[in-house]
């Protein structure tokens, strides 16, 4: 079968011949449908996250998949079950603590692989197998769109925990903060219709394709370039939930000054090592005297790719046209990989239902 990869050395993803897997027990075969590209596989190939899996020279990239079930094998799905796998599993197979608990999504790195990040294949190849446990049943309906239902779920398990953080008082929050205007930071605009005012920062001139769309949803666009981060709160208002998807190490720092008194701060971007100079007293003071929080969230668990399958069904025509911006089939497949200003969301197609 054809898949997808990045071999040690390269500096962009090539088509490779691999066998066709055998599913093991416990473990179902796949079809693979579509497979979506975000700013980690854009990482990932550049060498700044992830890895290869020990031993070998090439990784199977693709973590955002649909697929459908080619051989259950035993397990309790079905052949034609339309199935999203979750990414994480565990190292030598050995089920930790945290897979355990069923909260691999809540493991340190060390604790865990990440199938088409690190050090265990993806999902970009026509099968892919996968233990039954990982694998989220999704309506048929949505197989053209099951490529969205993880990253989806990041920004669901994120609201999650920052919402969990201040669920110890009667928190109102009004305004939210997306910073980001890539595929993450806009999916997460649209997870956040329930707010009364919403921005977007991002650092692009009009007219621009993702500008286009933080207004058809309703939310204001702020230039950094123009407005740096931390002076949302005087140009606009102190936002009560902000939510970091750049990737920019500067921005967490920014972004505590325009936070409002109990605001929330969620962290996602993954930044390579940076140092610079920020005023740390000033913001350990603010982050102290206003009970703010910063909360860290990566990753996903079962419960959120569920959240996440109910979003998508809720999501405007208009928005999911204008942001899966491509998909190509595997023929094409580099033309998923484009990283340009036309780009939002794309993704291979390895097959049809
Ligand atoms: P992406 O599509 O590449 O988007 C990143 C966006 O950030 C781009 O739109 C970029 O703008 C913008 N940006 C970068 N630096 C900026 C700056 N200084 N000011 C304003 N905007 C800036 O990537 P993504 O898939 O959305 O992911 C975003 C980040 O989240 C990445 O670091 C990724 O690794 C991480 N991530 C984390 C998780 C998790 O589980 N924690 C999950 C998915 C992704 P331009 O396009 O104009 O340059
Ligand atoms: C993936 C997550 C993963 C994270 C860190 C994200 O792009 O969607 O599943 O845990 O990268 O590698
Ligand atoms: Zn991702």
């Amino acid at each position: 079968m054809q898949a997808i990869a990045i071999r040690r050395g390269a500096d962009a993803p090539a088509v490779v011949e691999l066998p066709r897997p055998e599913p093991r027990a416990g473990e179902a075969l796949v079809r693979t449908l579509r497979v979506g590209v975000d700013g980690t596989d854009h990482e990932v190939i550049e060498g700044g996250h992830g890895g290869f899996p020990e031993g070998e020279d090439l990784l199977v990239l693709g973590h955002e998949a649909v697929g459908v079930v080619e051989d259950p094998n035993g397990t309790g799905l079905e052949r034609g079950d339309v199935v999203v796998p979750t990414v994480r599993r565990p190292p030598d197979g050995d089920p930790n603590g945290w897979f355990a608990r069923d909260q691999a999504d809540m493991a340190p790195p060390e604790a865990t692989l990440e199938r088409g990040i690190a050090g265990a294949h993806g999902f970009m190849s026509e099968y892919f197998t996968s233990e039954a446990e990982y694998l989220v049943r999704v309506p048929e309906s949505l197989a053209p769109l099951g490529f969205l239902v993880e990253p989806v779920s990041i920004a669901e398990k994120a609201i999650e925990h920052a919402n969990a953080s201040r669920s110890a008082f009667d928190w109102r929050p009004e305004s939210a903060m997306v910073i980001g205007n890539g595929s993450l930071g806009l999916l997460t605009l649209a997870v956040l219709g329930g707010y009364d005012r919403r921005y977007c920062v991002g650092r692009r001139d009009r007219p621009d394709p993702t500008i286009d769309i933080i207004e058809g949803l309703g939310a204001t666009y702020v230039d950094s370039r123009r407005t740096p981060v931390d002076r949302v709160c005087d140009v606009h208002e102190p936002i009560d939930f902000a939510f970091e998807a750049t990737g920019f190490a500067r921005h967490p720092f920014e972004a505590i000054r325009s936070l409002a008194p109990a605001g929330v701060l969620a962290l996602l971007g993954v930044p390579e090592p940076w140092t610079f100079e920020v005023d740390g007293g000033t913001i350990h003071k603010d982050v102290v005297m206003n009970n703010k929080a910063v909360v860290g969230s990566v990753n996903s668990a079962k419960r959120h790719f569920r959240s996440a399958t109910d979003r998508i069904e809720s999501f405007p025509d208009w928005f999911v046209d204008a942001f899966v911006t491509g998909v190509h089939p595997l023929s094409e497949f580099d033309r998923a990989f484009v990283d340009d200003e036309t780009s939002i969301k794309r993704a291979v197609q390895f097959g049809t239902l």
